[in-house]
Parts: structure tokens; C-alpha cells; sequence
């Protein structure tokens, strides 16, 4: 197992809880917290101990306060091709995990901090969060996927209020317009996500992973394609020792015991 210098990474009982660790300069993604992203949820994705994902940041500040800026301001052309190109492949391996990630925003959730929140499955925010994709304040713009997931997850026009601005929204009204799930006190937001996430593992392990890639998937494909590929995982899913578990437990009035086979 590599050990990792800016991650705290905490397997418990089918749960891995990452916490991005640099407190100090508020947990901002360097190269080095974004290499170390990359290799750890590939091994996570490889790994049969862990079932599902929690992604928070250290410090009583922030989740994460975006991509390092002081890297940034030294980054030539070509090398910020290669940057975005990299943190694009690292949402996206987050994105397609295959097994549920909840984000525990703790605090600031800006520019690829917010990005990074949008790639997990699902996010659930302290009272204290605030989300926003200050980019166009330095300048820039959003590199890890800001233009195309936050669209899709608030709305075309709440979204280019959001990139265009470059204003942060509190937890509350994050919520309201769907960027978080939930709000919850600081104090309540690790075990908040925990009862969450435990709830999506008492599920069938394979009915997870196949929804997950139905509802990836289907974004980027006219609806007719999405709703053929959820028939075809459906009847993939019916192959399954899951599905005879799960459905002969309802029948026989029994807790179901899957196996993720
Ligand atoms: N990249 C690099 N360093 C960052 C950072 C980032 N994205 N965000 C914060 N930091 C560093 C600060 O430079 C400071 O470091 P220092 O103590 O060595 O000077 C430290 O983190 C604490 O931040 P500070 O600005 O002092 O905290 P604050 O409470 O006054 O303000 C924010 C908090 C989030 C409003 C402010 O840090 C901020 O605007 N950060 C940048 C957000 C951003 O534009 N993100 C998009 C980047 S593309």
C-alpha cells in the first residue's frame, strides 16, 4: 500500500474515508495531492475490502479552496493544457469509481474544490460550506469539468450565474438549487455521510456499480441510447447471484445477504 504525504486515508469497515490534508494553504490541489488522488482511487477502485467513498478536507476551514494558484501563476500554455488534461482524468476516475463517493464539504468548495465536489456521486455540506468557481477572478476558468458538470447539475442559467460571477453561495443555498444534497451542523457531517453511505451499501454491491454507470453513461448519450444500455445492464444484473439473493429474501421475508456477484 503507497503511503500518501497530503492524503489521510482511513479504511473502516467497507468505508475509505480520504481527507485532502493541507491544511494550511486550505487543502488547495497541487501536483502532489493530484498525483497522489490518482493513484489512491485507482487502488481504490481495485480494492474488494472498500465498498464506498467519503472525500472531506482537514482543517476546520475548507473542503478544498481550488486548484493551487501559486502553481498556476507559473504554468505556461502547454503546461496548463497538461494540468486540466490531468485533473480531468482524476475527476473522472472518481467519477467512475464504480462504487458510491459522497463529498463531506467542510467548508470552502471552491474552483476545483467545487469540481472535485461534483465528481462524487453525491454531496453533503456543513452549515459553514461555501461552493462557488471563482476562476474568473484570477483570470482564469474552470479546468476540471466546472463548465460542463455544474450545467448539469444546477441548470444552465444558475450555473453561468455561478462561472460568470464567480460569487460563492452558501450550504443553504447550495441546496436549494441542488449543488448539495444536504445541509447538516459541522458536528454531524462525517456520520451524517457515513448513514448515508451505509444505506447505499446495504444495497446489492452490483446494482450500485451497474446504476452508477447507467447514470454516467447516460448523460452523454441521446436518451433513447441511455435507456437501451439501462436494458442491457438490467438484464445483466438478472444473471446475477445478487438479484436471486434479493429477490428470494423479500419472499422468504429475510434480509437479503449479497454478495456483489
Ligand atoms: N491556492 C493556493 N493557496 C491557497 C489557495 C489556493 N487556491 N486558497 C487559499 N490558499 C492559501 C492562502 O494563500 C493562505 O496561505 P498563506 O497563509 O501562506 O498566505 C492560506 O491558504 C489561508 O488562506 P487565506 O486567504 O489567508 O484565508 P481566508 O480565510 O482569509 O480566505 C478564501 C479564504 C478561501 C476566501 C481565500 O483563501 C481565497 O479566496 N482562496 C482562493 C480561492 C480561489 O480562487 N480558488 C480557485 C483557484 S483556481
Amino acid at each position: 500500500m503507497p503511503t500518501y504525504q497530503t492524503l489521510n486515508v482511513d479504511t473502516r469497515d467497507g468505508i475509505c474515508i480520504v481527507t485532502i490534508n493541507r491544511p494550511d494553504k486550505l487543502n488547495a490541489l497541487n501536483t502532489q495531492v493530484m498525483q497522489e488522488l490518482d493513484t489512491l482511487f485507482e487502488a481504490l477502485a481495485a480494492d474488494p475490502q472498500v465498498k464506498g467513498v467519503i472525500l472531506t478536507g482537514a482543517g476546520e476551514k475548507a473542503f478544498v479552496a481550488g486548484a493551487d494558484i501559486a502553481e498556476l501563476a507559473t504554468q505556461s500554455p502547454v503546461d496548463g493544457k497538461q494540468h486540466t488534461l490531468r485533473g480531468q482524468r482524476v475527476l473522472a476516475r472518481i467519477e467512475g469509481l464504480g462504487k458510491p463517493v459522497i463529498a463531506a464539504v467542510n467548508g470552502f468548495a471552491l474552483g476545483g474544490g467545487c469540481e472535485i465536489a461534483m465528481a462524487c456521486h453525491v454531496r453533503i455540506a456543513s452549515e459553514n460550506a461555501k461552493l462557488g468557481t471563482p476562476e474568473v477572478k484570477l483570470g482564469l476558468m474552470c479546468g476540471y469539468g466546472g463548465t460542463q458538470r455544474l450545467p448539469r447539475l444546477v441548470g444552465r442559467g444558475r450555473a453561468l450565474e455561478m462561472l460568470l460571477t464567480g460569487e460563492m453561495i452558501d450550504a443553504a443555498e447550495a441546496q436549494r438549487i441542488g449543488l448539495v444534497n444536504k445541509v447538516v451542523p459541522r458536528d454531524k457531517l462525517l456520520p451524517e455521510a457515513e448513514a448515508m453511505l451505509r444505506k447505499m451499501l446495504g444495497n446489492g454491491p452490483l446494482s450500485l456499480r451497474f446504476t452508477l454507470e447507467a447514470v454516467s453513461a447516460g448523460h452523454e448519450v441521446p436518451l433513447e441510447q441511455g435507456l437501451f444500455l439501462e436494458a442491457t445492464l438490467f438484464g445483466l444484473i438478472c444473471a446475477s447471484e445478487d438479484k436471486r439473493e434479493g429477490t428470494s429474501a423479500f419472499l422468504e421475508k429475510r434480509p437479503a445477504k449479497f454478495q456483489g456477484k
